[in-house]
């Protein structure tokens, strides 16, 4: 039996950090595993301009713990206002790794996304110039469409149209939760990638609504039947360069996921290595984890491997259940099993 790995220091293609003192509490936890992380803009006002990803960066910048090197990698938060020019000075400065699509109020945070995807046509031609890289919240909005079938109806109404009329475009679907996603980036070729989170990874839908709602489950895309995520074990084990980690790691206080109306996201920050470890181990796929963590999602983003390594060893993982922060608590992530898996530097 396998006992300890080492790969290249993971990145995090998908995270979410807030700001203030939430963003205080939060860092430290995927600073300590992860080089780098593609940060989103979904901020109250989101992150729209250059400007405002350039400010947001400095003050991530100064939240870090003492002595990190962790890197924020900035996103911009794409809106019909949006200027191209101001997206194409940020990619070319080395600002921004990518543009941010959310579909109005399809997610936490979305109500200045886009509504009329042919207002938006200017800036993705221009992205499409310069390879730079278009992230989607990839589930339509449209009320008469089931909560269970918007990632897949988004693939044929939105997404499709999109890359047809800007075939050169590069696209991230991100967190993929369904088959239909993962056999649309198979055959999308080589300028669509999907990133995949720990959570999708481990539940279905049943784990969060069986014998009790179950909060802190509850994220968008919303987990789905167990064959999905079976497709989605699948496409992150295969090692295909097509599927990266982005964890979407997402926090909310617990005052407002265990609430009448509880917020989307789940915050697996602390522990995401080692439930990935533990899903690669039990698929008989350790040696593939480096690909999906550490390999597959800097080549799509045309950066440099992590110089830096991580040493997963075989022995219990220990997390904290909850983070304290200013605003309450914050719970982590609960797998539903032990983890045996734990990082060192
Ligand atoms: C994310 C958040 O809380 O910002 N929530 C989630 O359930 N995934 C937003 C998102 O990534 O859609
Ligand atoms: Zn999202
Ligand atoms: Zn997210």
């Amino acid at each position: 039996m396998t006992r300890s790995l080492t790969i290249p220091r993971p990145d995090d293609w998908h995270l979410h950090l807030r700001d203030g003192a939430m963003l205080r509490a939060v860092l430290p936890e995927s600073a300590r595993h992860f080089a780098r992380a593609l940060i989103m803009p979904n901020l109250m006002p989101p992150v729209v301009t250059a400007a405002e990803a350039h400010a947001y960066r400095d003050r991530i910048l100064a939240a870090l713990p003492e002595g990190s090197s962790f890197a924020p990698l900035m996103t911009l938060y794409l809106t019909e206002e949006t200027d191209p020019e101001d997206v194409a000075r940020a990619a070319n400065e080395g600002l921004v790794q990518a543009v941010k699509l959310y579909p109005a109020g399809a997610t936490t945070n979305s109500a200045s996304g886009v509504r009329d995807f042919d207002r938006v046509r200017g800036v993705l031609e221009r992205m499409a110039e310069i390879g730079l890289p278009l992230c989607v919240h990839g589930e339509v909005t449209d009320p008469e469409v089931d909560i269970f079938d918007r990632e897949a109806a988004f693939l044929d109404r939105v997404l499709e149209p999109i890359r047809a009329a800007t075939p050169d475009l590069r696209v991230v679907l991100e967190h993929v939760t369904t088959e239909e996603g993962v056999a649309y980036v198979r055959e999308g070729g080589r300028d669509i990638a999907a990133t995949i989170t720990a959570h999708h990874l481990v539940i279905n839908r049943n784990h969060l609504l069986v014998g009790g709602i179950r909060p802190h489950y509850y994220c968008l895309p919303v987990a789905k039947r167990e064959r999905h995520r079976r497709a989605l074990v699948a496409a992150a084990t295969s090692g295909e360069e097509g599927f990266f980690l982005g964890t979407d790691s997402a926090p909310h206080p617990d005052h407002a996921k265990e609430s009448a109306c509880g917020c989307a996201g789940c915050f697996t920050a602390s522990n995401a290595l080692s439930i990935l470890a533990e899903i690669f181990e039990r698929e008989g796929a350790l040696g593939r984890l480096e690909a999906f963590a550490s390999l597959n999602g800097a080549a799509f983003y045309r950066l440099p491997v992590n110089g830096s390594r991580i040493t997963l060893t075989r022995q219990p993982s220990e997390y904290p259940a909850k983070i304290d922060t200013p605003d309450g608590p914050v719970t982590v992530f609960d797998p539903g099993f032990s983890l045996h898996w734990s990082v060192s530097a």
